[in-house]
């Protein structure tokens, strides 16, 4: 967990000051802001408001890499800022802070998986997107949730054999989906990691009309209730087409502000992070996600600190990867859209 806390509360005097100063200088400075659906409401809603995105990490990383702004102001976490300057060498990326970590990235250390993939020559190395540059540098696939399962199934149509990292739920997700043969790392999601499946099936018991839509970095024992698995966009879209007017969410309650846009009318209850008499840590709200906010925004729009710097040798080999990823996006799109 993080050692910095989130930041103090603003009246909403201050708020609305915040708010008109952040729009002029994304206009003054040529700035767009790319936000996660986790961050705080206000940043997304100023996201909306100013012709920036408020998306999953897939969609984040190709709209960045689309708009013609020449700086990116990423509110999200650190992979997302540093995925952002791999994709955009030329642009100036910007975070609100440089603090914002992620425990996937955390457990998945440069230092200890180049030898483990080096021990495994055999297989081909998919790293999800929430990993450091270096990371994303070893590696053959850079992918994220809302192509996982898409792109282990071409790799095994191909005879393929995976080294997954870093996510272990995700993983044996897409392993028990596709059937591949995949080597797993073990690192989990500090907030998907704490729902919990018993206590959800309780949930479940009380509200036999609701449908539970949950984010693949959860538990097996999660997903095993799940009638939708899928990324934050995908969990999105699900709450809007599902018949069910009532919805157990099992992702950061952050998503909310969006899932309700989406789905007007719908209930929305948090999954279960606590079974009887446990506590939660993270409670379905991801604590460096929640270190963006308005103040520190403005902060780093105004004086142009916190800026993203990805080291150029490991950026051009990361890039390799993480451009595959957009790629494949793309021809998945494009089939769709075929079809
Ligand atoms: P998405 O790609 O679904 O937005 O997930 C990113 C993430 O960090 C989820 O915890
Ligand atoms: Fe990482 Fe989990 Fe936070 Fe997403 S919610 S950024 S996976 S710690």
């Amino acid at each position: 967990m993080p050692a910095t806390p989130p930041p103090p509360p603003v009246s909403e005097e201050e708020r609305t000051r915040l708010r008109s100063r952040i729009k002029r200088l994304l206009k003054e400075r040529d700035a767009v802001l790319v936000a996660h659906y986790y961050v705080d409401e206000d940043l997304q809603r100023l996201a909306e408001e100013t012709g920036g995105c408020v998306a999953d990490s897939l969609e984040m990383a190709r709209f960045g890499n689309a708009h013609p702004a020449r700086t990116l102001v990423v509110a999200g976490v650190r992979f997302m800022g540093e995925t952002a300057k791999i994709l955009n060498p030329e642009k100036r990326v910007l975070m609100p802070t440089l603090q914002a970590e992620c425990s996937l990235d955390l457990g998945c250390p440069a230092s200890l998986f180049i030898p483990f993939c080096d021990a495994h020559p055999d297989r081909q190395v998919v790293v999800y997107s929430n990993t450091s540059a270096e990371v994303k540098a070893r590696a053959d696939w850079v992918v994220t949730s809302s192509i996982a399962v898409k792109l282990i199934e071409h790799l095994k149509a191909r005879g393929e054999k995976i080294l997954w990292a870093p996510d272990r739920h995700l993983g044996t997700y897409i392993q028990h989906v596709t059937g591949a043969d995949m080597l797993l790392w073990n690192a989990t999601c500090v907030v998907h990691d704490e729902f919990k499946g018993q206590a959800l099936a309780a949930l479940k018991r009380q509200h036999p009309d609701a449908a539970v839509i949950a984010h693949p970095e959860s538990p097996t024992a999660v997903l095993d209730l799940a009638d939708v698995i899928g990324s934050t966009s995908q969990l999105i879209e699900a709450a809007k087409n599902l018949p069910q007017q009532k919805l157990i969410v099992a992702t950061d309650r952050g998503i909310f502000y969006k899932m309700k846009q989406a789905a007007p009318g719908k209930i929305l209850m948090a999954a279960p992070t606590a079974g009887e008499g446990a506590t939660c840590e993270s409670c379905a709200h991801c604590p460096w996600m929640a270190m963006n906010a308005l103040a520190n925004l403005a902060e780093v729009l105004e004086t142009g600190t916190n800026e993203v710097h990805v080291e150029e040798t490991v950026r051009v080999k990361a890039l390799r990867a993480t451009q595959r990823m957009l790629d494949f996006a793309a021809s998945i799109r494009q089939k769709n859209h075929g079809d």
